[in-house]
């Protein structure tokens, strides 16, 4: 019982008690350092499968191992303290049956050590998101455009641009939110359905893509850093850490051509051989 007290992170259920309160942050992350730099700022975080694409070079989500996505969701955990993180159960881990979506979230939950996982799909996995929720393990629902059905879909296709997909896709969000989820992802969707949606489901939406009407809103961290060469319309760069980044290289690749690095301050000189180990000259900078 001790150890309860000891938890500081967000939950589930508080994450769940935003709806429709100020709007919920969240963004991607897929390693410790910059689960560390996000964690003060964000409600959750979230190991998306898009790590397929964004960190590995896959062109869809669909190659991604369940063993990968717990590798990289370890070091989330490790590198944060205080957000919820959410971990991407992916393709073909959890659609087969109940049975095994559980014994994959629990394996995810075991050994990244997060506090929720999230699937995608509709009303075709309310039955296994109650079988879950029931089990102990809280999550996040996925509706709208789902990255793993790309090859079905064909493309990463905006859903609900015209009336007639409206039905089917409101269906799915609140089939989601019935079957226990605490919240779901909407993702590339015409604005005002993801409105709408909002207003009808009792737990938050999280949009990307979506509308600012959503209870919440997503990115992923590295389309927003500008770090990534194509972005979908709706991403919008605040930073341009891709720029910086190769402005570093270019400078360090500079100074080693020319042997200005490394310089006497990155070098070990010799210690004087009276002087005791103690006195070695610390730097003002903090290195390892
Ligand atoms: O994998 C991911 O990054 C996601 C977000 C797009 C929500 O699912």
């Amino acid at each position: 019982m001790s150890a309860q007290n000891s938890i500081r992170r967000l939950t589930a259920p508080y994450i769940r008690s935003l709806k429709g309160g100020s709007p919920i942050v969240s963004l991607t992350a897929y390693h410790a350092h910059t689960a560390r730099i996000i964690d003060p700022y964000v409600d959750f975080m979230l190991v998306g499968d898009s790590l397929g694409m964004v960190m590995h070079g896959f062109e869809s989500t669909v190659p991604v191992p369940l063993d990968l996505m717990i590798m990289h969701g370890a070091a989330v955990v490790r590198g944060s303290t205080r957000a919820l993180v959410v971990v991407d159960m992916p393709f073909g881990s959890y659609e087969e049956s109940k049975e095994i979506a559980f014994r994959n979230a629990a394996r995810v939950m075991k050994e990244t050590g997060c506090g929720a996982i999230k699937l995608e799909g509709g009303s075709r996995m309310a039955e296994t998101i109650q079988y879950l929720t029931e089990r102990g393990i809280p999550v996040m629902g996925h509706v709208g455009l789902t990255p793993q059905a790309v090859n079905v879909m064909g493309g990463f296709k905006t859903q609900g641009r015209h009336k007639e997909e409206w039905a089917a896709i409101l269906k799915d969000a609140k089939d989601v939110s019935e079957a226990g989820a605490f919240s779901m992802v909407v993702e590339g969707v015409a604005e005002p359905l993801a409105a709408k949606i909002t207003k009808e489901v009792s737990v938050p939406t999280i949009g990307i893509g979506a509308s600012k009407d959503c209870d919440g809103q997503i990115l992923v961290l590295e389309d927003m850093l500008g770090l990534s060469p194509r972005v979908p319309k709706f991403v919008k760069e605040f930073g341009q850490i891709g720029a910086s980044i190769e402005g570093a290289v270019e400078l360090y690749a500079k100074e080693v051509r020319a042997r200005t690095f490394p310089s006497k301050d990155e070098v070990y000189e010799m210690l004087d051989e009276g002087a005791s180990k103690g006195t070695e000259k610390k730097s003002a900078r903090k290195k390892r």
